[in-house]
């Protein structure tokens, strides 16, 4: 059993988003995976999971609460990789939740406003040592300017750490699939559903070893 963790100090970066578009496409290659969704106020993960299941989307996707990583620990052995989604803050929780992780994805906009905080706390987990080498930057929802996009590779390089071999573009097409219980990949846009697939190889890579 694998743990991949999406974890941030700042809220609407794509945290729900991005371990939604992991879960599904980890189900789509036959794994056994479980959302762990931390964020109890907002419970996007499992909001969504509800709503897959009413749109009959096929495969379904369990996604569970869960308070505290003890819970967590206790439910997990019958699946291959967990994703846990966790609340827009950085805290005790987020430590403990990276310390559990085979990799720990810091989903970021391209803005010094997004990559401050998101550096600032990739440092802060980087202190635990056999945290640092699992952490690894996503620039999501990203615009369409080259420059902007350079600019936040170099940040994320100049300050040391790992990022994700694929952007996780904005587009407005992404929300309304995760509106009817879909993700990443299931698009119906052709553009979309190849966006998608570029992010689900990269993050798949990681979360399970795992080629196409
Ligand atoms: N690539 C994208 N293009 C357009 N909208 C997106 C994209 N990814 C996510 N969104 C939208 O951005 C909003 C925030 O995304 P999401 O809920 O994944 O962020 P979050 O980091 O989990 O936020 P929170 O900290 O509040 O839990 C949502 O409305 C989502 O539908
Ligand atoms: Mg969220």
């Amino acid at each position: 059993m694998r743990i991949a963790s999406f974890l941030g100090q700042k809220g609407g970066v794509g945290k729900s988003t991005l371990a939604r578009v992991l879960a599904v496409a980890a189900a789509h290659e036959g794994h056994r995976v479980l959302i762990g969704d931390f964020d109890l106020e907002q419970l996007t993960c499992v909001e969504w999971s509800a709503m897959r299941m009413r749109q009959g989307i096929e495969p379904d996707i369990d996604a569970q609460a869960f308070k505290s990583l003890k819970k967590l620990r206790k439910t997990v052995s019958d699946y291959d990789l967990v994703v846990v989604d966790t609340r827009g803050l950085a805290d005790e929780l987020t430590e403990d939740v990276s310390m559990e992780s085979d990799v720990v994805f810091l989903p970021s906009g391209t803005s010094m406003d997004d990559l401050r905080p998101t550096l600032a706390l990739a440092r802060r987990l980087a202190k635990t040592r056999s945290v640092s080498n699992k952490i690894v930057i996503v620039l999501s929802k990203t615009g369409r300017s080259e420059r902007l996009m350079q600019e936040a590779q170099d940040t994320i390089s100049d300050a040391g750490f790992d990022m994700l071999n694929a952007v996780w573009p904005e587009r407005d097409g992404f929300q309304a699939d995760l509106d009817v219980g879909r993700a990443g990949s299931e698009s119906s846009n052709p553009h979309l559903k190849q966006a998608a697939k570029d992010v689900e190889l990269a993050m798949m890579t990681l979360a399970l070893g795992w080629k196409s």
